[in-house]
């Protein structure tokens, strides 16, 4: 089940690793967007009678034998479509142009020179201006199709951007969707909202009200159950849900000790004394940490957590009886199918922790009332719904919790040491005032121990390492460049402060390679 959305823009995705972002540009300029992939978009197309179609880049060359195409009903619906990069080529060959693989391609920043007015440009660029923009392509256009114009040119791309604006197609070579195109979002903006049509009037206040009305509808009378972790995503998902049902909903929140410190308390007085929402609050710390005892191996340490949170998430709504739903924060980029060329499963490289199996299980059905949206649209809906910001804003925080942050051997003890550690240096990035500029901060307890000297005592004691990172959906990251001044000062804080810990490094590793939990 979806919301209707009146006006919404399809995005075809060619596996471009950027086509979220085109999503996030539209819902930005107030429009509703989906992402469907290109092998796949027809029924999309269908189900959304988009305003506007999208075209990502990807991975492919046109100049190919069996490299992906737009479905000919896209260009002959007589809708507006903009082609981005691949999407330029493919809609310029399908439309009787030329494409040819260009020698070395072009990568990274480029200025692109406007040649003529165009609509994408309005209140924006000017004729004879030069603007940064981001390339990244190996092909390129030589040759436009019929009633195209070049209106933006580039050294490296002499079809920058080109217009028929009879039919209402666009392309352009280079990416509007990343941040290194300064003004891409309003190119898209443009697009959305002066050649589609769009009113640009979505908000979120105007999706918490559909999305109450919807799950009314769904549930009826029903019951519904809904595990907390902890996190922003079902927090938001309960809060909602119970301003749709109020009582016929029951949270049960799985306290498996491996949260940060004063989580758990949060999570009680949030639900139970703001919200006044039925809570079920599970102190089973104790069943946890004797399962992980002697557990070194991540998997195996997952895995655990994963069917433990599970067992107990069961029995407990089993007592509450005759739950009929089942209520999860699943998110967009969960659902979104990806495009996949080689059609084989990726490597799994971590198990991830969630109640997928769940519902099948205990035969129940599905409310996931965040299937649309990104994490930070999460967050705007949380603050709608008058979520405190220490809890909206909060950093992702992964289901196994502290245990994957303790590399060898869970113990109590140090969970303990862990916890201190990391709210000293939380505390810090707070009060420096960086907390929202990073994605994930967090510390971890190594399972090794060196020496050291305090007073005139040797120490011999536990390593806890520091990270942070920038990111914009955790698939890749980039490591948050800290002054030497602020490590130092939270390395002197955790060393002097918590017992156990006589050293602390930072992790300066990027994803790819590393990956941002250490297990
Ligand atoms: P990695 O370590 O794979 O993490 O680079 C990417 C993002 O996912 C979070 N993460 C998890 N989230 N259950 C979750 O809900 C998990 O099992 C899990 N493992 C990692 C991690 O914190 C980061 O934001």
């Amino acid at each position: 089940m979806s919301i209707a959305h009146d006006e919404t823009i399809l995005i075809v995705d060619f596996g471009s690793q950027v086509t979220q972002l085109i999503a996030r540009r539209v819902r930005e300029a107030g429009v509703y967007s989906e992402i469907a992939p290109f092998n796949n978009a027809e029924a999309a197309f269908d189900r959304l009678k988009p305003k506007g179609i999208i075209l990502s880049g990807g991975p492919s060359s046109v100049t190919d034998d069996g490299s992906p195409r737009i479905p000919q009903a896209f260009l002959d619906a007589g809708i507006p479509v903009l082609g981005i990069c691949y999407g330029q080529q493919v809609m310029t060959t399908q439309l009787g142009g030329q494409v040819e693989g260009g020698e070395g391609g072009e990568f990274g920043r480029a200025f692109i020179e406007i040649a003529e007015s165009c609509v994408l440009f309005d209140g924006l660029w000017k004729v004879g201006e030069k603007h940064q923009v981001w390339m990244s392509h190996g092909d390129k256009v030589t040759e436009f199709a019929p009633g195209f114009r070049i209106v933006a040119t580039t050294e490296g791309a002499p079809f920058a951007i080109i217009a028929d604006d009879e039919k209402r197609f666009y392309g352009m070579q280079f990416h509007p969707e990343v941040v290194h195109t300064p003004d891409g979002g309003r190119l898209i903006a443009n697009f959305v909202r002066h050649v589609c049509g769009c009113a640009g009037d979505w908000t979120m206040a105007e999706f918490k009200e559909a999305k109450i009305k919807e799950i009314r509808e769904q549930v009826g009378n029903g019951k519904v159950i809904c595990g907390l972790s902890g996190g922003v995503d079902s927090a938001v998902a309960a809060v909602l849900i119970h301003e749709a049902i109020g009582e016929q909903l029951t949270c049960v929140f799985v306290d498996h000790g491996l949260m940060r410190m004063g989580e758990a308390d949060q999570v009680v007085s949030l639900f139970k004394g703001h919200y006044n929402i039925p809570l079920v609050h599970l102190d089973v710390e104790t069943l946890f940490l004797n399962g992980l005892k002697g557990e070194t191996d991540p998997e195996k340490k997952r895995k655990f957590i994963g069917k433990t949170f599970i067992d107990v998430f069961e029995i407990e709504a089993k007592k509450v009886g005759g739950a009929d739903f089942l209520a999860q924060g699943t998110l967009y980029p969960d659902v979104i199918e990806s495009v996949s060329f080689t059609g084989g499963p990726s490597v799994t490289i971590k198990s991830h922790h969630n109640v997928g199996g769940l519902p099948e299980r205990m035969n129940m059905q599905l409310v996931e009332p965040l299937r649309e949206l990104f994490k930070d649209e999460v967050r705007a809906l949380g603050r709608e719904l008058g979520l405190p910001e220490i809890f909206v804003g909060r950093h992702p925080f992964p289901g196994p919790g502290l245990a994957i942050r303790i590399p060898g051997e869970v113990t109590k003890e140090r969970c303990d040491i862990l916890r201190k550690a990391d709210a000293i240096y939380l505390e810090e990035i707070r009060n420096a005032g960086l907390y929202d500029a990073i994605w994930q901060a967090f510390a971890v307890l190594l399972p090794v121990k060196t020496v050291g000297v305090m007073g005139d005592h040797r120490t011999y004691d536990n390593v806890c390492g520091l990270r942070a990172v920038t990111s914009t959906d955790g698939m890749t990251a980039d490591v948050y460049p800290f002054d030497a001044s602020f490590l130092t000062r939270v390395a002197t804080r955790i060393v002097n402060e918590v017992k156990g810990i006589n050293r602390v490094v930072y992790d300066y590793t990027s994803k790819p390679p590393g990956t941002i939990e250490w297990e």
